[in-house]
């Protein structure tokens, strides 16, 4: 039998994956992926950045409760206030860990104005305190790859010797290169007094693509630890993609010799639900997790396929959680049928729940020849963002469209329970309808972000629209899906007024407090 060491993987969605901007997710969607991080064996949730925001704080505490086998942790600055603000959040887990972080590169030196010995003084005093609150601390110097190395060694001897039990070494610009990703963690292992009683982590950021290759080069060099997110989400080019990390290791664990906790099975699912509750789309040609990733589609491939899976496939669809893409229901399905096929795609519904779903699979099975799992997995998307007790709803829309501009939309929105109508029109049909809801509930957020995906092939297909909208400084994220690419661009947009419309009333900035609060890292 073959010694495979442990990788711990943890996963950072919820705190560096949220924190870009626009991937603002609710406090129940937060609790929804922790719970299925922590189902897929996940070994460490970082929940949030529990001093951000009244929310960041509610959301790490909930988690920390809820919490079965993963150790929960939470991000706090280089500061007392902030860890003892993590610590109300964590503490609440069966394993709690708090994560304390400075920047320790010239430039980021700079941002709090204090010395090499200043800075080295507050690693010491900020890490004593995390650890005598909580014994599972962890200490990362920020942008440790453009770090001056004499420092850099200096700053970890002390942070250990302070009480750290995991070192994380953060790439935060996406800097480094495999090579040198695997020499850092060797070089700090070999020469920092006390490196052997800790873990060293590695936390890379993907604004060269490299993100995957350096995090797997720094395990080569003896680093224990991975920080990744799913779907690789995160600031800028995003972070390490678990997926990514988890099946390298796993399909060549003859030159990787690594294991992990995580159930690869689960993959699909949770990739989806991030995309879903982020609003930011899988790319069709992404590793593990794109819709492509299992596709064969020309004749060689296709060919070679049918006489040996092996040919083409490095992996089985099934092993991350793949089912093939079937015709699963038609309008004659029954609501027994449908649930027993929402569970199988991860969503286990109440009777009051089912029965709303099934109403509106009828609608769409009578419009739609054939209903595949994507449609069923976009219906419940439609679902859950759309809610009843929203202010603003459609109630009905026309559009004119054709070769001669401009287009029009007539368009009735239900607001505060009152039906109101308005024709409208743009340039295009949705530029129209989108005119018709500013007439109708006049506002100031702009439209950021516009995107259409056709769920399934066919010209029948459901489209899944996402809008992403700002307004000073607050973004929410709408979705829909229908067959009528103009219906669902309209309820996408609305949903994200919507929600803007709630966090307008809590006044909860969210995105922007952390953006803010994350660079002013002292
Ligand atoms: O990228 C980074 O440096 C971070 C730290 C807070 C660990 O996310
Ligand atoms: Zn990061």
């Amino acid at each position: 039998m073959t010694h495979k060491d442990k990788v711990v993987i943890f996963d950072t969605t919820l705190r560096d994956g949220e924190q870009s901007p626009g991937a603002t997710m609710s406090h129940s969607e937060k609790l929804e992926i922790a719970e299925l991080l922590d189902d897929m064996g996940v070994d460490i949730i970082e929940a949030g950045f529990p001093i951000a925001s009244e929310g960041d704080f509610e959301a790490v505490s909930e988690i920390a409760k809820r919490s079965k086998d993963a150790t929960i942790c939470g991000l706090s600055r280089a500061n007392f206030k902030d860890i003892d603000r993590c610590w109300e959040a964590v503490k609440h887990s069966k394993r709690p860990r708090i994560h304390t972080f400075i920047g320790t590169s010239p430039l980021h030196r700079a941002i709090p104005n204090l010395t090499m010995d200043e800075m080295a003084e507050r690693i010491h005093d900020t890490v004593t305190h995390a650890r005598n609150l909580c014994d599972n601390v962890q200490w990362s110097p920020m942008d440790a790859t453009r770090t001056e190395w004499d420092y850099l060694a200096r700053t970890v001897e002390i942070a250990i010797k302070a009480g750290a039990t995991t070192i994380n070494i953060p790439d935060t610009v996406g800097y480094t290169a495999p090579r040198e990703s695997a020499d850092l963690i060797k070089r700090l292992i070999a020469e920092v007094p006390g490196a052997d009683d800790v873990i060293f982590a590695t936390h890379c950021h993907n604004d060269l693509g490299m993100a995957t290759a350096n995090s797997l080069a720094a395990v080569e060099g003896g680093a224990r630890q991975i920080e990744c997110t799913i779907n690789g989400l995160g600031e800028r080019a995003g972070n390490t993609a678990l997926e990514e990390v988890v099946m390298a290791m796993r399909v060549r664990g003859d030159i990787m010799p690594f294991e992990t906790g995580v159930d690869s099975t689960k993959l699909m699912h949770i990739s989806r639900r991030v995309a879903t509750v982020s609003g930011f789309a899988v790319q069709y040609n992404k590793a593990i997790v794109g819709k492509n990733a299992f596709a064969h589609e020309s004749g060689i491939h296709q060919d070679g396929m049918l006489k040996n899976a092996e040919t083409f496939e490095i992996m089985r669809p099934e092993d991350v959680g793949l089912t093939e893409t079937n015709i699963v229901m038609g309008k004659h399905s029954g609501r027994a049928a449908l649930r027993s096929k929402l569970k199988e795609l991860g969503f286990d519904l109440a009777d009051n729940q089912l029965n709303d779903v099934f109403v509106r699979f009828k609608a769409l099975a009578d419009r739609k020849k054939e209903v595949f799992e994507d449609d069923l997995i976009a219906l419940m998307r439609d679902q859950e963002t759309g809610e009843a007790h929203d202010r603003i709803q459609v109630k009905f829309l026309r559009v004119i469209c054709g070769t001669e501009a401009p287009q029009s939309a007539d368009l009735t929105l239900t607001i505060d329970g009152e039906d109101h109508q308005t024709t409208a029109q743009g340039d295009g049909p949705v530029d129209a309808t989108f005119n018709a809801v500013q007439a109708l509930f006049p506002h100031d957020a702009h439209l950021q972000l516009y995107q259409v995906h056709a769920v399934t092939e066919g010209t029948d297909a459901q489209a899944t629209v996402s809008v992403r909208m700002e307004e000073d400084g607050r973004i929410a994220t709408g979705q829909s899906a229908d067959t009528d690419t103009v219906v669902a661009s309209a309820k996408a947009y609305v949903n994200a007024l919507n929600r803007l419309l709630v966090r307008r009333e809590k006044s909860d900035p969210d995105a922007d407090v952390k953006q803010v609060s994350y660079k002013d890292a002292g």
